[in-house]
């Protein structure tokens, strides 16, 4: 069936554009600036992947808007987020950087995908659950729809792999569900079934005040939570009064599982150390908060401020910013044009 599907689509003069073999996108909402655990859970894993793969890299302004968003700080968090990237390692000579609403493709892909996707599936996603709260009729029509936009911006790339942290994966597993049923749907061979790529000790960072719930840009306490902007006074702030409880650490994960402020803050060491968290469950077998907080600072500060400092320098640049989210979006947009033609080429859309 396939391939007389193919044949057919060849004859009505439709290119189908052949499946990358390893490209990766990836995004980012640009409200409010950057936090320790989408440091630690993806962009560092994004700047890693860069050696391996054809990257792209995305600002997903078009989902920051599901919740309101102040007009002057979306625009101001769009290059402050930028500038994130950027002073994290991530190389813009290598990578495509670009901000979503640039690219039309995104919304035209993320329409077809609203009529593919069904309410029972977005109905089990968690993540609109705790973001609508209680009040789910009030909640926007676009935030029950995100991850439909999601897919797209995923999918209008026919990306192979995604790096996230752990609270995307649902998204990504309706991402495969999408592609499935419109290939099938439509009997093509269109969309590839993407990977997650989930790696490294930081994939689920955790509030500082409540090692129960995920380091959060929307959790009002400034103290929950590192900021890429924060200077070595405010990370040791933060670091010395982080919830602790009265033992001492320990090196053995059933007891952890029970202490889970002691079990974050020796994952973020071994995430910024770069080292398996089994070992450093070892190294501070025994030892007192107080110590190992001293050398959590010292970790913290010799890592991060230097991102923070190029992240200052870049933010008083902000035409080079923009000059990046410009040539970035043209890159991205020429992948994307052909490919969301072959799909309303497949839908039957008459392109005139
Ligand atoms: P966002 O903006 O909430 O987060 C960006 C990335 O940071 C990861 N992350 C974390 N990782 C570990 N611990 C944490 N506490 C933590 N908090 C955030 C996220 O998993 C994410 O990888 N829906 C996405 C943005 C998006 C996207 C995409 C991602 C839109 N389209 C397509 C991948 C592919 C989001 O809201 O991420």
């Amino acid at each position: 069936v396939l391939e007389q599907k193919e044949n057919q689509m060849a004859s009505n003069g439709i290119q189908p554009t052949p499946h990358p073999k390893n490209r990766i996108f990836s995004g980012v909402q640009p409200t409010g600036n950057l936090h320790l655990g989408n440091y630690l859970g993806a962009i560092r894993n994004w700047v890693t992947l860069q050696a391996d793969y054809e990257c792209i890299y995305c600002m997903v302004d078009m989902h920051a808007i599901t919740t309101f968003q102040n007009p002057a700080e979306l625009t101001a968090s769009t290059r402050e987020v930028t500038a994130s990237l950027l002073a994290s390692g991530i190389d813009p000579k290598h990578s495509i950087v670009f901000n979503q609403s640039q690219v039309h493709a995104h919304a035209e892909l993320a329409w077809i995908f609203n009529c593919v996707a069904r309410m029972g599936w977005l109905n089990r996603m968690t993540q609109f659950k705790e973001k609508a709260g209680k009040n789910r009729e009030n909640a926007s029509v676009g935030l029950y729809a995100y991850p439909n936009l999601m897919a797209a911006d995923i999918l209008v790339y026919k990306a192979t792999h995604v790096p996230v942290g752990a609270d995307q994966k649902q998204h990504l597993e309706l991402t495969r569900d999408i592609a499935q049923a419109f290939n099938s749907a439509y009997e093509v061979d269109c969309f590839p079934l993407t990977e997650p790529l989930i790696f490294g000790e930081g994939t689920r960072v955790m509030s500082l005040r409540d090692g129960n719930k995920k380091m959060s840009k929307s959790e009002p306490s400034e103290m929950s939570r590192i900021n890429l902007t924060d200077g070595p006074d405010e990370i040791a702030k933060k670091i010395r009064k982080a919830k602790t409880d009265p033992k001492p650490l320990t090196a053995s994960i059933e007891e952890l599982d029970e202490r889970p402020e002691a079990k974050n803050l020796l994952g973020i060491f071994a995430a910024l150390s770069n080292a398996p968290v089994a070992e450093i469950y070892q190294r501070f077998d025994g030892a007192e908060f107080s110590q190992f907080k001293k050398d959590l600072v010292d970790l913290a500060v010799v890592e991060m401020s230097p991102i923070t400092m190029e992240m200052q320098r870049l933010m008083d640049d902000t035409s080079y910013v923009d000059s990046i989210l410009r040539d970035g979006a043209e890159k991205a947009a020429e992948l994307a044009t052909p490919i969301v033609k072959e799909v309303q080429d497949i839908v039957g859309f008459l392109r005139p």
